[in-house]
C-alpha cells in the first residue's frame, strides 16, 4: 500500500494556511492527553506541529492515537485551524495553527528511548554516541549540522566566485615525518609497505602551484594520531586553500573577505573588513599566549621596575636571572577576591610552571592610594608609583608572575588571564573577536632531542631578512607565517612557502635532515621545485573549529554528525574493531600480544 506522503513540512504552516488539507511526516516529539483529546508534536527538521486528534474523531483514528508513543514515525492528513486565542504560541513559528488529524498511519514505531530527544540532553557523551542518530534529532544537533553545511557552501561560493578550483589530493600518501603521528594503512599488494592517511593536502597542495593552479582550495578531511581534546579530533576537516603569486596581505584579505562572507550568509552578523595584526612577541608579552581571547581586553604590563622599588625576593632574583615580572590589573575586584579565591588562580598558574602568584590589592583613594594585602608589606610608600605605572584604581586586584625565564611569567600569568575571562564573564556570547598573529618565530628550541625544530612546517618562508642568518642565529629567524585566532581558539594557520631548492634543503640541514633522508622523505617536492616553481603561500582554517565558535560551543564534537570519543572510540560503531585472521594474512600482519 502506498504510504501517505507529506504535502508540507512540519515547520511550514501559518496562519493564511487555515482551512487547507494537509498530509505531515514526522516523528512524535511529545504527546499529551487531556479529557479525551491528544495533542501531538509532530518534528521534522523544519519544525514542529501541533497536530490534535479530538475526542469525536472516529473509532478507528482514536484508536490509533492511543498507540502512538514518543518518536513514532507517522503520517498524518488533516486540516490546518487556528488556535483559540488562548492557545497561540507566539515562540514557535507554526503557533498560531494546529493540524485536526482526520487519519493517521503509523510509519514505522520506536522501541523506548535511551534518553529524551530535547534541546539540551544530560544523557553522558558516551550514551549521546552510542545512539547518536538519535542525539542527532535533537534541535541543538540539528542546527549545528544545517549550519556546518551552510557554512561549506558559503565558503564554497566564495572561493569559487574568486576564481578558485576545488581540487581533491589523495588519501593515500607516503609516511613523511611533519607534526603528529601519521594513521597508516597497510598495503596487501606489497607486504610491509604502508599508506599514510595526510595530516593535511600541505605537501600536494604545493604540487598543484608547481602544476600551475594557481588558486586551490579543498574542504580536505585530515587525520592525525594525536591526544582528543576539546577542539581536536583524530579526523577533522580544514578549509585548505593555496595561492601562487601572492605576498601576505593577499592572503589575509582573502580570508578576512571569506569570514565576512561566511558570517554574512549563516548568522547575519557583520564582521570588520580587516582583522587586527598582533606580533606574536606582543601576544605573549600581553595575553601569555599565540591564541589570545580578545573578548575583554585587560593587557599583562612589564612590572619589573617592582625589582627596583621593592624588597620582595621572588621579584628581585627573577630580574637578576634577566627574567621577568609580568602584571595583570584587575579592574573592580579587589573586593570580590578572598584569599581562597586567590589560591585558586595560583593553582592555574602553578599548571604553567609559575613557583607561585603574588597579589595586591588597591585601596584607599583616588588621590591617596594604598597597597594592602598579599605582598604589599614588601612595598610600603610605594603605592603611587606602583598604581600610576601599571594604570591600576582603588578597588582593582594586581596579580604578578616573576620567573627566571621570561616565557614561564608571560604563559603562567595569561593562563590566569585567560580564567579570569571566563570568571568574571568577561566574554560576551555572540560576539567573535578576530585577530591575527604575526611574526611567528621560525625555529623552536626542542629541550627533549636538544635540537632546532621548525614552528609551524618545514615549508614556511623564513623573512627575506633573515636569509644570510638563518644558520648562524636561528632562534632570531622569524617565519612569513600566521595564525587566525578567534575568541582565544586557532582557528587557521598558514604562511608563504619556500619555492627554492636550495632554500628548502637548508631548513632541512637546521632541523635535523640529512640530504639523504630529505631526500627519501620529500625528495618529490624539492624535485619538482627545480622545475620552475611560483612563489606561493596559503593557509588552512579548521572547519571544526569555525562551526563550533559560529554555534557558542566548546567542544568540535558538537558539530560534527559521527566524531570520536575523548578516547578515539566511536561507542555506536564500536570502532577501532579487531579484524579477521584472514584480513591480517592477507595485509601480512601479526599482532604482538
Ligand atoms: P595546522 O596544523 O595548523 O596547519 O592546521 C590548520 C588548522 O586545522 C585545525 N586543526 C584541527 N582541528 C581539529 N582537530 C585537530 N586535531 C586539528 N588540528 C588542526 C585548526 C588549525 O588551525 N598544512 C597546514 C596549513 C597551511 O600551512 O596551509 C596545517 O595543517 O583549526
Ligand atoms: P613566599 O614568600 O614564597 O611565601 O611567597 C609569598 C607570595 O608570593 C605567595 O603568594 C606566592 O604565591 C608568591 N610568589 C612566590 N614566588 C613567586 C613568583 N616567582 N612570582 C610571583 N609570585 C610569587
Amino acid at each position: 500500500m502506498e504510504k501517505m506522503r507529506r504535502s508540507v513540512t512540519c515547520g511550514a504552516l501559518r496562519a493564511e494556511d487555515n482551512g487547507k488539507t494537509i498530509t505531515l511526516n514526522g516523528w512524535i516529539h511529545r504527546k499529551r492527553d487531556h479529557g479525551g483529546i491528544s495533542f501531538i508534536n509532530l518534528r521534522d527538521r523544519y519544525g514542529l506541529t501541533q497536530v490534535v486528534v479530538d475526542a469525536d474523531s472516529s473509532a478507528e483514528l482514536l484508536a490509533t492515537a492511543a498507540e502512538l508513543k514518543m518518536e513514532y514515525c507517522i503520517a498524518v492528513e488533516g486540516v490546518v485551524r487556528l488556535r483559540p486565542d488562548s492557545m497561540v504560541n507566539p515562540e514557535m513559528p507554526t503557533g498560531s495553527i494546529e493540524v485536526a488529524a482526520k487519519k493517521i498511519e503509523i510509519l514505522t514505531k520506536s522501541d523506548t528511548l535511551p534518553f529524551v530527544i530535547d534541546e539540551k540532553t544530560n544523557a553522558s557523551e558516551d550514551l549521546r554516541l552510542k545512539y547518536r542518530y538519535l542525539d542527532l534529532r535533537s534541535g541543538s544537533m540539528q542546527e549545528h549540522l544545517i549550519l556546518r553545511s551552510k557554512v561549506a557552501f558559503a565558503t564554497r561560493q566564495f572561493l569559487t566566485d574568486r576564481g578558485f578550483l576545488e581540487l581533491e589530493t589523495p588519501t593515500f600518501i607516503a609516511s613523511t615525518p611533519e607534526g603528529a603521528r601519521d594513521y597508516l594503512v597497510p598495503s596487501r599488494l606489497y607486504p610491509g609497505k604502508f599508506y599514510a592517511l595526510p595530516q593535511s593536502p600541505q605537501l600536494y597542495k604545493q604540487l598543484l602551484m608547481v602544476s600551475g593552479f594557481d588558486k586551490y582550495f579543498q574542504i580536505a578531511r585530515c587525520y592525525r594520531d594525536e591526544d582528543a581534546r576539546g577542539d581536536r579530533q583524530p579526523e577533522f576537516t580544514q578549509i585548505d586553500i593555496e595561492m601562487s603569486f601572492v605576498n601576505r596581505e593577499d592572503v589575509l584579505s582573502l580570508i578576512e573577505g571569506m569570514m565576512g562572507y561566511i558570517f554574512k550568509e549563516t548568522l547575519k552578523v557583520d564582521l570588520p573588513a580587516k582583522f587586527t595584526r598582533i606580533a606574536y612577541d606582543d601576544s605573549i608579552e600581553w595575553y601569555g599566549t599565540d591564541k589570545p581571547e580578545l573578548r575583554f581586553d585587560m593587557k599583562m604590563q612589564d612590572g619589573s621596575f617592582l625589582a627596583q622599588c621593592g624588597s620582595f625576593q621572588a621579584f628581585k632574583d627573577a630580574i637578576a636571572a634577566k627574567g621577568k615580572i609580568k602584571a595583570l590589573v584587575v579592574p573592580g575586584v579587589a573586593e570580590k577576591y578572598s584569599r581562597k579565591s586567590i589560591e585558586e588562580l595560583e593553582s592555574t598558574a602553578k599548571i604553567y610552571k609559575a613557583k607561585g602568584l603574588a597579589w595586591m590589592k588597591v585601596g584607599g583613594t583616588d588621590t591617596a592610594k594604598t597597597l594592602e594585602g598579599g605582598v604589599s608589606k614588601f612595598f610600603e610608600g610605594q603605592a603611587n608609583l606602583v598604581c600610576s605605572t601599571l594604570g591600576a584604581k582603588p578597588g582593582d586586584l594586581l596579580l604578578f608572575v616573576a620567573d627566571p625565564k621570561a616565557k614561564i611569567a608571560c604563559t603562567a600569568l595569561g593562563a590566569v588571564r585567560t580564567r579570569l575571562g571566563k570568571d568574571l564573564n568577561l566574554c560576551a556570547e555572540g560576539t567573535f573577536e578576530f585577530a591575527w598573529i604575526v611574526d611567528f618565530p621560525m625555529f623552536e628550541w626542542n629541550e627533549d632531542e636538544n635540537k632546532w625544530d621548525t614552528a609551524h612546517h618545514m615549508f614556511t618562508w623564513p623573512q627575506e631578512q633573515y636569509h644570510e642568518t638563518l644558520e648562524s642565529d636561528p632562534g632570531s629567524v622569524k617565519g612569513d607565517l600566521y595564525d587566525l585566532v578567534l575568541n582565544g581558539y586557532e582557528l587557521a594557520s598558514g604562511s608563504l612557502r619556500i619555492h627554492d631548492p636550495d632554500l628548502q634543503k637548508r631548513i632541512f640541514k637546521i632541523v635535523g635532515f640529512s640530504e639523504e633522508e630529505a631526500q627519501q622523505n620529500f625528495g618529490f617536492l624539492t624535485d619538482a621545485f627545480k622545475f620552475g616553481a611560483p612563489p606561493h603561500g596559503g593557509i588552512a582554517p579548521g572547519l571544526d573549529r569555525l562551526v563550533m565558535l559560529m554555534a557558542g560551543e566548546t567542544s568540535i564534537k558538537e558539530v560534527i554528525a559521527f566524531p570520536k570519543n575523548s578516547f578515539a572510540i566511536s561507542p555506536m560503531d564500536d570502532c577501532p574493531h579487531e579484524v579477521k585472521q584472514k584480513q591480517l594474512d592477507e595485509l601480512h600482519l601479526i599482532i604482538k600480544k
